[in-house]
């Protein structure tokens, strides 16, 4: 059903656009757009990946989170349709591409799991011990449906996120020193493995956060990953990587993991977001 509305938006647009990637386009067809440009080792490592696309196992979590998203919940009894994640209550084409944000109501930048859970208190009136918030992780859990459906309404928008406020700024450049900063047991930055095109650790090819086109799939969540059977955010990708570096867990919604993402974000601004993804 949302996968129809979009092909029927996206055929639309690709008379207009031709094969430039645009709003509401289909992943698979950003990612076409792209490996058509670039032709990357990266983009390219998995044809089976890329075959599976069309079928994407997150469609489904998506239109879970679509329900959901609707349905009048929690103690408030309210649906999620007044949440303003950045361009008005409700509207959600191209929100998650604008991501994380400054939101005057909260005094705090945002990004797509804070602002849910931001919602999820005010409007529907959750606790954060309820497992609607706390349950972060899998396919299964209604922040994944749900983050899974809200970010499908940017597919094909540039990444954009505003950096008017000075707290914008402020956590992209928190991001920029974390994303390169040496340390733990290991001595490891994330530079240290996401900075050259190409690179690989046994089979899997490593994004280069210079490579636009590359950083903008890396950066693409939610996304099913395949050797997880799960749909997974960026929230968790940020804590998987931190993990690598042998660093404690860090804390989901937490300004740090904020910062980090406001930064990876920023470096993919301008490429077409592809989501949901289909990773490893
Ligand atoms: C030791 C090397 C290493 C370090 C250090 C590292 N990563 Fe990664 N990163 C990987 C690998 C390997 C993958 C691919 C997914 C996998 O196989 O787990 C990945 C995947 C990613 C992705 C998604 C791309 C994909 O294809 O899945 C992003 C975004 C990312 N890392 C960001 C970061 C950030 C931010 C840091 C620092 C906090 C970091 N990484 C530190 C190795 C590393």
């Amino acid at each position: 059903m949302l996968k129809k509305t979009l092909l029927a938006l996206s055929v639309a647009l690709a008379v207009t656009s031709a094969a430039n990637a645009g709003p509401g386009m289909l992943p698979e067809d950003v990612l076409d757009g792209l490996i058509k440009k670039s032709n990357s080792t990266y983009l390219t490592q998995s044809p089976q990946n890329l075959m599976m696309m069309p079928d994407n196992p997150a469609w489904e979590v998506a239109e879970a989170g679509e329900k959901l998203f609707k349905q009048a919940r929690g103690p408030k009894n309210a649906s999620l349709e007044q949440c303003d994640f950045g361009k008005g209550p409700g509207v959600l084409e191209g929100a998650h591409a604008e991501l994380p944000r400054y939101f005057a109501d909260s005094g705090k930048v945002m990004d797509l799991d804070t602002r849910l859970v931001h919602c999820m208190k005010t409007l529907q009136g959750f606790t954060s011990d309820d497992p609607a918030i706390k349950q972060k992780h899998g396919s299964k859990s209604d922040m994944m449906k749900l983050q899974t459906y809200i970010a499908s309404k940017s597919s094909g928008y540039a990444w954009n996120p505003p950096m008017n406020h000075p707290l914008e700024k402020a956590m992209r450049d928190a991001g920029e020193v974390m994303f390169y900063r040496r340390s733990g047991t290991m001595d490891f930055s994330c530079a240290t493995c996401h900075t050259q095109t190409g690179k690989r650790i046994r089979a899997s090819v490593l994004p280069s956060i210079y490579d636009a086109s590359d950083w903008t799939k890396a950066i693409s969540w939610p996304s099913h990953r395949t050797s997880h059977e799960e749909v997974r955010s960026s929230q968790h990708r940020v804590l998987e990587c931190l993990w690598q570096m042998r660093y404690p867990n860090i804390k989901i919604g937490s300004d740090a993991s904020i910062a980090m993402i406001s930064f990876w974000t920023d470096a993919a601004r301008g490429q077409p977001a592809i989501v949901p993804d289909l990773k490893r």
